[in-house]
Formats: structure tokens, C-alpha cells, sequence
């Protein structure tokens, strides 16, 4: 197509008034209505005990009820006794593990607060939530860039073991936010056996996306825990996981793991911040899932597979079309990472933008929103239905088109 020809196309777009999203990576309401019968788990009083007798409308069990440090400890490939279960939130328990270590230190350290300067190392692109964590406390952020099979290990190792003021790195393991990467056995087993200069140094293992498999040949992970105790470095380790994206993200529940020093450490701040979290939330999750988590997330796969299937046509056009495009195609996760010729994902966000299509902000993958090459941009494709999927598939295609032409 002539450049004034796309201009005439993105006008019709921009004229109608149309409002598309392909922003968040969140659930489609599909998705939501499959787990309908979470509801119905528990209907009356008899169904309200825990398998060892706890009432769940009741106070108390601050670690949170067996059967769902059970499906949590399979998910993370961990021991049930390594396992704390929140609430709907497992970035609100990361939060609260930075917010720890800044207030009361970790491991018998210094507060972090008292400790002057302190950098993070994180990878890139990656997801936005972390780094605003990080950024919050005032803590120095430190680019390292995400390759094939995870982060640069070389990098990570250089500061972690060298630098006591470097505090921490944020992972997501499998299906990365954006990248769709998952870490290599070698980088699993490096992490492992990592021996930070910082006794404080915190490894946020987040597995969002744990069992969020898209198709029949799915990424496997290597338990980090189990390899970190036979290094000695347990300590340093803290899991995450949730149901947000295996159930309902606002009504879900989540949990971290870690060794048992920690978890005394983190047992001691949690205690007083609450009496414990929703057990019926934990016994509605842990009935269903224990005895369904494969055929459930493998219902949420036959929804979300066609919607990649359809991102992967229309980029696979723009990657024939223009030097420099280039889009991963992860066997699992939420987000397809699209990289736009170098200086373009600025004007291709605008301009979808402009148009009535909301992306991700370009910039927002990167500590500080700042993409030094300005090229990354995350497509969340899983929220729209199929057809708007497809109109906003159209629209950024033109978007793409435009700023290369400029
Ligand atoms: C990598 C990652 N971690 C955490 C979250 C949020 O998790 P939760 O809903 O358990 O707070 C998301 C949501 O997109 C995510 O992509």
C-alpha cells in the first residue's frame, strides 16, 4: 500500500470513534464465565472445613489452609512447608518483600533504608509492575538484557557477587512478561549457585505464568529451590505465584515460597499486618484445582491460542514487509514481544493511540519507561474477543506501516 493510501485507511479508523485495547494482559470474560464453578465449590456449612478441620470463616492459619499450600507447592515444584498462601495478589506480596527489607532489613541486615545507595538488577524488557516496585523505594535500577535463555548471566554474576550494594534481581522465570522467554536448565542452575557479595540480596522468582501453557510443546522450568538448598543459597530465594490468570484475577489467591529461615523472617512482619487471608477463597481454589488444574488451563489455552494464532499472521506480514520488525512466538504466557525498527515504538504507540488503539506505553517493558533504543513494544492479546482482536490486529499493522514510512 502507497503511504497516502495508509493515511487514508488509519483516517477511517481515527474517524470512527472506535476504542480498542490490547494493553493489559488480563483474562477475556470468556475466560472469566469458564470458572463459573468456583462458585458453587463450597454451598453450604459442612463444606466450609479445611481437610485437617479448620473452619474457614473463622480467623486464623496465617500460612494458609493444606490442600492449597498443597497445589502451590506442585506449581513451583517446592515443598508444602516452603509455602505461604495470600490473597488475590502475588505483586502485593513482592511489594511487601521490598517494603520489609527497606523497613526492618533482611536476614539480620541492615534496613535497606540505612544502607545509603542500593541497585536492583533487572531485566529487560520486562514487566513494568516490578520496576515500579523498585522505583518507589528510591532504589537504582540496572538494565540487564534478557537473551534466548534468560537473563545475561555473565552480567547478573558480575554485579550480584561483586557489588554488596546491589540488592536484588527481578525474574519472571517462565513465559517472561514480555519476552515469552523461559530460563534454560544453565541459567536455572547458575541462579542456583549464585553467591551474592549482599548476605541481603533477594532473587523475586516471580512464575506467573507457572502452568500457562499454549500448546502441546510446552517450556519446562527446573525448580529453583530444591537446586538453591543443595548450593546453600535457599535463603536468598523468593517464589511467587497466583491464580490470576488460572481463575479470576480479582478474586483469586496467591502465595510465595521460600526456605524455612526466611519464611520465619517474613512469618514475624506478616503476623502483625493480618489475622490471615480469605480461607474460603484458598478451599474454593485448591478443591477445583487439585482435582483440575490441566483441563482448566488447558480450556483457558483453547481461548487464548487462536487470539496468538491470529497476532502471529499479521506480524509474520509486517516481518516480510520491514527490515527490523521482528515479534517472539512463545509456546505459553500472556504477551507476544514485537521489536520495531530502531525510534519507532514512540510514534507506532502514539499513532495507535490517536486512533482509538490502546498498547502498552513504548518505553513502559524498561526501567524508568526508558527503552534506550525505543523499539519494544508488548502486545497483550488475550482480553479482546477474537473480532476486535482483528480490527485492532488491522489498525496497528497500519500504524506500523505509517511510522516506517515516515
Ligand atoms: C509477571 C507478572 N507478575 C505478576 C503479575 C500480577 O500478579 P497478581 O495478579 O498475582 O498480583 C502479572 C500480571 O500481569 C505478571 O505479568
Amino acid at each position: 500500500m502507497q503511504k497516502s493510501e495508509l493515511l487514508a485507511e488509519y483516517r477511517k479508523y481515527k474517524d470512527s470513534g472506535k476504542k480498542l485495547d490490547m494493553s493489559r494482559g488480563k483474562p477475556s470474560s470468556e475466560q472469566l464465565d469458564n470458572m463459573t464453578s468456583l462458585l458453587t465449590e463450597i454451598s453450604d456449612i459442612d463444606g466450609c472445613f479445611s481437610e485437617n478441620g479448620i473452619d474457614c470463616r473463622n480467623y486464623g492459619c496465617l500460612e494458609g489452609i493444606p490442600e492449597a499450600k498443597r497445589l502451590f507447592a506442585a506449581i513451583l515444584g517446592v515443598r508444602e512447608s516452603n509455602v505461604i498462601v495470600c490473597g488475590n495478589s502475588s505483586l502485593n506480596i513482592m511489594f511487601d518483600t521490598v517494603s520489609g527489607a527497606y523497613t526492618f532489613g533482611l536476614h539480620g541486615c541492615e534496613p535497606w533504608s540505612r544502607q545509603g545507595k542500593i541497585k536492583f538488577l533487572c531485566p529487560v524488557p520486562g514487566y513494568d509492575r516490578h520496576f515500579a516496585i523498585t522505583k518507589l523505594f528510591g532504589i537504582e535500577m540496572i538494565n540487564i538484557p534478557v537473551l534466548g535463555d534468560g537473563p545475561d548471566m555473565e552480567l547478573v554474576r558480575s554485579y550480584a557477587e561483586n557489588d554488596p550494594s546491589v540488592k536484588g534481581i527481578w525474574c519472571v522465570p517462565k513465559y517472561s512478561n514480555p519476552t515469552g522467554v523461559t530460563y534454560s536448565d544453565r541459567v536455572v542452575r547458575e541462579f542456583a549457585a549464585l553467591r551474592p557479595a549482599a548476605e541481603d540480596f533477594i532473587v523475586m522468582w516471580d512464575d506467573a505464568y507457572a502452568v500457562h501453557d499454549l500448546n502441546d510443546t510446552p517450556d519446562q522450568l527446573l525448580p529453583v529451590l530444591p537446586l538453591a538448598e543443595q548450593n546453600g543459597t535457599a535463603d536468598h530465594f523468593y517464589l511467587y505465584t497466583s491464580t490470576s490468570k488460572i481463575s479470576w484475577s480479582g478474586a483469586g489467591i496467591s502465595c510465595v515460597a521460600m526456605s524455612e529461615n526466611s519464611k520465619a523472617e517474613f512469618l514475624e512482619i506478616m503476623k502483625v499486618k493480618t489475622i490471615g487471608f480469605d480461607k474460603l477463597a484458598m478451599l474454593r481454589h485448591a478443591r477445583l484445582l487439585c482435582r483440575s488444574l490441566g483441563d482448566v488451563m488447558k480450556m483457558h489455552a483453547s481461548v487464548i491460542r487462536p487470539k496468538f494464532e491470529l497476532c502471529f499472521k499479521y506480524f509474520e506480514r509486517l516481518a516480510a514487509d520491514i527490515e527490523g520488525f521482528t515479534y517472539s512466538r512463545p509456546n505459553g504466557g500472556y504477551f507476544i514481544n514485537v521489536n520495531v525498527p530502531a525510534g519507532k515504538a514512540k510514534l507506532i504507540v502514539k499513532l495507535a493511540n490517536d486512533a482509538g488503539l490502546k498498547l502498552t506505553p513504548a518505553g513502559a517493558t524498561y526501567p524508568y519507561g526508558v527503552d534506550p533504543a525505543d523499539s519494544n513494544i508488548r502486545i497483550a492479546p488475550t482480553f479482546p474477543t477474537l473480532a476486535e482482536l482483528e480490527e485492532a490486529l488491522v489498525l496497528f499493522d497500519i500504524c506500523v506501516r505509517l511510522a516506517c514510512a515516515e
